[in-house]
């Protein structure tokens, strides 16, 4: 089942979009939809399953490695590509809830002065996966100028310069202030995000019977 036009508007004009209830959803199907469907890393399954997972069990440099089962801070995915992904797909299939509400975060609602826009545009902060490694920004522009994206994760970005201290201290100030939307990931259920625009994070899972569980993920270039 693909997306109508209706959900393609509000996906635009909202920068997310969360359907429930439906058996029928085949992410690779939506994921060519809207775009190239690529793998998470080189090497990897297109679809990427996503399960919560303790300090001790996760990847070194990912924000599971710092903050285990605790709740994730807001962030976008993919930031390790030159370009990360224009969409990010979740899809949750179990019977049951998934365990933990998923917050996202417009960063077009946040209000930062213009000041504070031009810090995130200019400001160097170093990538780094283990496997690759480049400078860029918080925000950037494409060659048209018009299409801005946003890349955040402070698992594998670090501020490279004493002054670039300055964005992430405002980042994680207005990000920490600003109010959320939370989604209860419901059985057969997808969530749409543009990851250029919209952060994500999750909430502590608190109970650990919940760690079995597992969302899909596709990225969308
Ligand atoms: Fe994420």
């Amino acid at each position: 089942m693909l997306l109508t036009k209706e959900d393609l508007t509000i996906l635009s004009q909202n920068g997310w979009l969360y359907k429930q209830n439906n058996t029928a959803f085949n992410i690779l199907d939506i994921g060519q939809q809207l775009g190239q469907p690529i793998p998470a890393k080189k090497g990897r399954n297109l679809i990427d399953i996503i399960t919560p997972k303790t300090r001790e069990n996760a990847k070194p440099g990912s924000l599971s490695s710092i903050y285990g089962l605790d709740e994730i801070p807001f962030h976008t995915d993919g930031v390790y590509h030159k370009i990360p992904p224009h969409y990010v797909i979740f899809s949750f299939s179990h019977d049951l809830p998934y365990s933990s509400a998923i917050k996202i975060l417009d960063f077009e609602s946040i209000k930062f002065t213009e000041d504070e826009i031009k810090t995130l545009f200019y400001e160097v902060w170093i990538v780094e996966d283990g496997y690759n490694k480049f400078y860029a920004s918080v925000l950037s522009k494409f060659a048209d100028k018009n299409t801005i994206f946003l890349r955040y994760n402070e698992a594998c970005m670090k501020p490279c310069q004493s002054m670039a201290k300055d964005s992430a201290m405002l980042l994680k100030d207005n990000l920490n202030t600003s109010t959320p939307k939370n989604i209860n990931f419901q059985p057969f259920s997808i969530l749409i995000l543009n990851n250029w625009r919209i952060l994500h994070g999750r909430d502590k899972v608190e109970n650990s019977q919940y760690v079995n569980f597992a969302l899909q993920r596709l990225f969308i270039v």
